[in-house]
């Protein structure tokens, strides 16, 4: 059965920057208290033609740069988001349009966990021998539904994306071991109501309805406490589980790639599983919760940086809205895969130091 190596990786990021101090002139806050409950300092915001489609296309094409692909030799489009351009076309569709590729394309929903769950969705495409080549992206543009009014969410999100190559290998390289979890129950503390923007015409024949959705704000509501409580847990219990899939143990990890949302929720997971901070791959100073595009962006950081080796373990785990969770473990590098011959043998780089 093959494995699925990932073979390219790549991110995009929009041009516009919302620091800290940007914010204290927005509501009542400061940048101390902002470093000090979540470790972010600044993030990307979109802003004029920028779009879930415009950054997951470039995530993409930095990624297939990276393999040494052309976007034509992809078999399928895989696409983490919970922001999707359009409601009724996939974000796959409009990426794969901007791309110029062709073969399957569609999305995967589990919010801030999304992109770890695309992969394992994506992966198996590749194990199962159904196709070759896969992309995955994760993208979000969450800002778009921040009431930036509402200092408890708007200090937290940024936008982004990022993206994988996925080809096929006889090597143990790629996706490893997937736990996938969700608890349904406590959708209530992470959400966007945004039922407001159907209601118009529909109201016209339920008018009963109208009034129940005028009163929905569209933004994002959270119940923040919750959130840290369940995030905690839920990063913890599933990347300990994920390593015990595939029979290893936390001294054999060479990299925890966790999702940005608090480096106070980051910390107790590195606590749980006894890493040292120089295994822990941290960036939410700079980019903020960027959701779906967070373990990807974080990935491709580490491995520009020369810090994950052929054959690293790598112990990818997210959680999020839903409320929904996601791990794996990953073995890096390309061996097995013909075409990257060449870039498997390479000397290696020594571990740098996450930012
Ligand atoms: N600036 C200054 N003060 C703020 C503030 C801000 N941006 N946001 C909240 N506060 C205040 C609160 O009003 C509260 O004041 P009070 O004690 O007078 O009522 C106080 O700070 C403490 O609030 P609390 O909510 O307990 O803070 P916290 O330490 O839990 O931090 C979060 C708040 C949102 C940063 C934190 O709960 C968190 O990160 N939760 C997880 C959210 C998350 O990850 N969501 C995405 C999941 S994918």
């Amino acid at each position: 059965m093959p494995y699925a190596a990932i073979t390219g990786w790549g991110t995009a990021l929009p041009h516009r920057i919302l620091t800290n101090q940007d914010l204290e002139q927005m509501v009542e806050t400061s940048d101390e208290w902002i470093v000090s409950r979540t470790g972010i300092r600044e993030r990307h915001i979109v802003s004029g033609g920028e779009s879930s489609t415009s950054l997951g296309a470039g995530a993409a094409r930095a990624a297939l740069a990276k393999a040494g692909l052309d976007a034509g030799e992809l078999d399928l489009i895989v696409v983490a988001t919970a922001t999707p351009d359009d409601f009724l076309v996939s974000q796959a569709c409009l990426i794969q349009a901007e791309l110029g590729a062709s073969g399957g394309a569609f999305d995967v929903g589990a919010a801030c966990a999304g992109f770890v769950t695309a992969l394992s969705v994506a992966s198996q495409f590749v194990t199962g021998g159904t196709y070759k080549r896969v992309l995955v992206v994760g993208v979000d543009t969450l800002t778009r539904y921040i009431d930036y009014q509402d200092r408890g969410t708007c200090i937290l999100f940024g936008d982004g994306a990022g993206a994988v190559v996925l080809e096929a290998t006889e090597e143990s390289r790629g996706l490893l071991s997937t736990v996938l979890g969700a608890d349904g129950n406590g959708h209530k503390h992470l959400y966007v109501p945004g039922r407001t923007k159907y209601v118009a015409n529909s109201a016209r024949l339920v008018p009963e309805s109208a009034a129940i959705f005028a009163e929905e704000s569209p933004y994002m509501k959270m119940n923040g406490r919750e959130v840290f409580k369940f995030a905690v847990q839920a990063m913890g219990d599933s990347a300990v589980e994920a390593v015990a899939k595939v029979g290893l143990s936390f001294d054999d990890i060479d990299m925890l790639i966790p999702h940005q949302a608090n480096l106070r929720i980051i910390d107790a997971a590195a606590r749980r599983l006894d890493l040292p901070r120089e295994k822990v791959w941290v960036n939410i100073d700079r980019f903020g919760n960027t959701s779906a595009a967070s373990v990807p962006i974080a990935l491709a950081e580490a491995a520009n940086a020369g810090a994950l080796k052929e054959g690293a373990n790598v112990v990818l785990v997210a959680f999020g809205a839903g409320l929904a969770w996601a791990a794996g473990v990953v073995r890096w590098g390309v061996a097995g895969v013909e075409r990257h011959a060449a870039q498997a043998s390479e000397p290696v780089a020594a571990s740098a130091t996450p930012v």
